[in-house]
């Protein structure tokens, strides 16, 4: 299937039948996820993978207790940075330093230009940006799910600051964003048939000369 036709393959599943996704399928996931383009290349973001019964089950209750939290093999939860920090901005250039073995004093200088830009904004707006990075790489979770016939689900309906307590991400410097979860759909699926309902065309696009 091509990519619009795995667009229309997917959907919102919203039960699972318990089943196991390989280890192999999650990676090729994560890959994806590492791969996805962010602004500045920064990667302002962290996913965690969470397997475990007990886990799911707690993170079931701060989610207005949707059965697919606990159903799902595999549950991300996608976080952004709460804020952009030289030092973290310097790291992320480091990293890219570093690994294409050279340091350039031009992208030196839009290292500089990129933190003179973010430290000098508030922190709220800040971790809107963070977060916008988060969703992109979300949204190629979600299609290389689908490209291994996987389903997920994309999620903001959950206690974010519960969240963000139960799993300790204030001390990370972290804030959640939005989770997936992974898995195979159960048969009986109220949402598996459901005629999928997008605005037409003509209000969604317009050409301008
Ligand atoms: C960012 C985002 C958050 C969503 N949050 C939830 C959610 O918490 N629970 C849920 O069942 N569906 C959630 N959805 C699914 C949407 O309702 C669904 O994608 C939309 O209605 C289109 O249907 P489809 O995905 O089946 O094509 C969310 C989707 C997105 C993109």
């Amino acid at each position: 299937m091509n990519l619009v036709e795995l667009e229309k393959w997917r959907y919102a599943t919203k039960a699972m039948n318990d089943q196991k996704v390989s280890q192999e399928n999650i990676d090729y996931i994560l890959e994806a996820i590492q791969l996805a383009p962010t602004s500045s290349g920064i990667q302002p973001l962290e996913v965690f993978i969470i397997k475990g019964e007990e886990l799911k089950n707690k993170i079931f209750s701060l989610s207005f207790n949707q059965t697919v939290v606990k159903d799902c093999s595999h549950l991300l939860v996608f976080t952004a940075w709460d804020n952009y920090t030289e030092a973290r901005i310097n790291e992320a250039f480091e990293n890219m330093f570093e690994k294409r073995g050279a340091r350039d004093e031009r992208w030196d200088a839009y290292r500089q230009r990129i933190v003179d830009l973010y430290t000098n904004k508030p922190a709220e707006e800040n971790f809107v940006h963070t977060a916008r990075q988060a969703y992109i790489a979300f949204s190629f979770a979600i299609m290389a799910a689908a490209e291994l016939g996987l389903d997920a689900t994309p999620m903001e309906g959950f206690d974010s600051a519960a969240l963000d307590e139960l799993l300790d991400f204030k001390k990370r410097g972290l804030k959640s964003v939005t989770m997936l979860p992974i898995g195979y759909r159960a048969e009986d699926d109220w949402n598996l048939n459901m005629k999928k309902v997008r605005k037409d065309k003509e209000v969604l696009f317009t050409e301008l000369d």
